[in-house]
């Protein structure tokens, strides 16, 4: 087939013979070189080889192809032997769904107008960072789950990340496992307008990696965001005709909170604010962030908190030490009620007795007595 591919090539350019010889070759010729693959449909420049098993990308593809699907099948590794001969006028290449797991050097060389690149639904293990020709004009990439070992999955984005991307205006590396984003995107993407981090697992964001002056649109919903640090936001606002999805995070509403959620009352950059609710705690869950007042943003560990704990502990204690006090003296109300009656009698023969020297004292008649009795 690669011979039959140049020598067409040689026949077109030569092609001023006479008009037979031209037809001719032409039906000779220039037929298998345009014709379709086994197992592909082929309809003016598109070729599709869908769900057909096939084991490797088929070799004779007509050399002026602009839009290639090789989806569904069982490609397991893609090098420079995929496209043997050069596809000048390809633009669009379709290889979803095929257990990739190597995207070897150099394979993509004999592509040099490839703009639309689909490796979404792969399992990709290994990415050769010289993939890409050096002088390449990529600008649509889907790695859309392609990685299936988180572990990998870093070493592999870097890697990729480092061959040269320049032009590259959308990445979608939406449902992987990736849990931070990549951290050389902004060295290696100049040109990023579109970042698809949707449902990737992603648990926390380093300040710095998503400084993209360019980025007009970042997909993070459906992740495990619980809160944006400030230095995140104050990266946002580098990028001033960003638009920022966040629905369908975890956040967390304490105290930690209050920077961002200021930054979302504030900022026109969040298209789904509107949609953003408390996950915790529990008295928080599914408020809206919008709508939360300050006042209910505590932590546990600070200083209010523990001083409204404390006072409800001592309420507690004296009310404790309270109703121990009536219980012991209810039962001890019989005791008591003769200690009473004690006390009682003790004051009446007191009083009497004091009565009876009043009475004595106050009468002077009997006051001269008494001295005398005394003496
Ligand atoms: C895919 O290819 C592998 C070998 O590369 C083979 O073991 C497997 O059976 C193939 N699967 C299908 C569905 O053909
Ligand atoms: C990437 O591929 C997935 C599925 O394979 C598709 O849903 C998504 O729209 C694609 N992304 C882009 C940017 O084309
Ligand atoms: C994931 O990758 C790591 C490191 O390369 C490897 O040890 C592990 O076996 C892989 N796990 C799976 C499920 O392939
Ligand atoms: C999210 O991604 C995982 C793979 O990482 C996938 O299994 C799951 O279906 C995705 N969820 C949605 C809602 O697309
Ligand atoms: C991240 O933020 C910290 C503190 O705000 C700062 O010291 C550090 O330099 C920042 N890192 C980057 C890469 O911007
Ligand atoms: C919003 O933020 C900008 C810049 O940080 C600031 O100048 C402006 O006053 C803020 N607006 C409100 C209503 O807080
Ligand atoms: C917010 O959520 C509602 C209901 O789930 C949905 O219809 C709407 O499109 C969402 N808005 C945005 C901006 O995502």
């Amino acid at each position: 087939m690669r011979l039959l591919s140049s020598t067409c090539g040689e026949i077109r350019r030569r092609g001023l013979g006479s008009a037979i010889f031209h037809l001719l070759v032409v039906l000779a010729v220039s037929l298998p070189c345009l014709s379709c693959p086994d197992r592909c449909v082929c309809s003016s420049q598109t070729v599709k080889c869908q769900k057909q098993d096939l084991d490797s990308i088929p070799h004779s593809i007509p050399s002026n192809t602009k839009i290639l699907f090789v989806t569904g099948n069982n490609i397991s590794s893609i090098s420079a032997d995929s496209f043997p001969s050069p596809l000048e006028q390809l633009t669009d290449l379709y290889l979803s769904g095929n257990e990739i797991q190597s995207v070897d050097s150099e394979v993509f060389d004999n592509l040099p107008n490839l703009v639309r690149l689909d490796l979404s639904n792969n399992n990709i293990q290994e990415f050769s960072e010289r993939a890409f020709p050096h002088s390449n004009s990529l600008q649509v990439l889907n790695l859309s789950r392609s990685f299936h070992n988180y572990s990998q999955t870093n070493d592999v984005l870097n890697n990729l990340l480092s061959g040269n991307l320049a032009h590259l205006t959308v990445l979608d590396l939406s449902d992987n496992d990736l849990l931070v984003p990549p951290d050389n995107m902004p060295a290696s993407l100049p040109s990023l307008l579109t970042l698809n981090l949707q449902n990737a697992s992603i648990v926390s964001l380093r300040n710095g990696t998503l400084t993209l002056p360019l980025l007009r649109d970042l997909h993070l919903q459906d992740n495990r965001l619980k809160n944006l640090p400030s230095a995140i936001l104050s990266d946002f606002s580098l990028a001033p005709g960003l638009h920022i999805h966040l629905s369908g995070n975890p956040w967390r509403c304490d105290c930690f909170i209050e920077d961002m959620v200021a930054w979302l009352k504030n900022s026109t950059q969040v298209v789904d604010a509107q949609n953003l609710t408390c996950a915790y705690p529990g008295v928080l869950r599914r408020q809206a962030l919008l709508h939360l007042q300050q006042t209910r943003l505590k932590c546990a560990g600070n200083m209010e908190g523990v001083l409204e704990t404390s006072y409800v502990f001592l309420g507690l204690v004296l009310a404790l030490i309270g109703v121990i006090f009536l219980l012991v003296l209810y039962l001890n109300r019989k005791g008591i009620k003769r200690w009473m009656y004690n006390i009682r009698d003790a004051c009446r023969d007191h009083m009497e007795g004091y009565h009876y020297r009043y009475e004595i004292n106050s009468d002077p008649r009997l006051a001269n007595l008494s001295i005398n009795s005394d003496v």
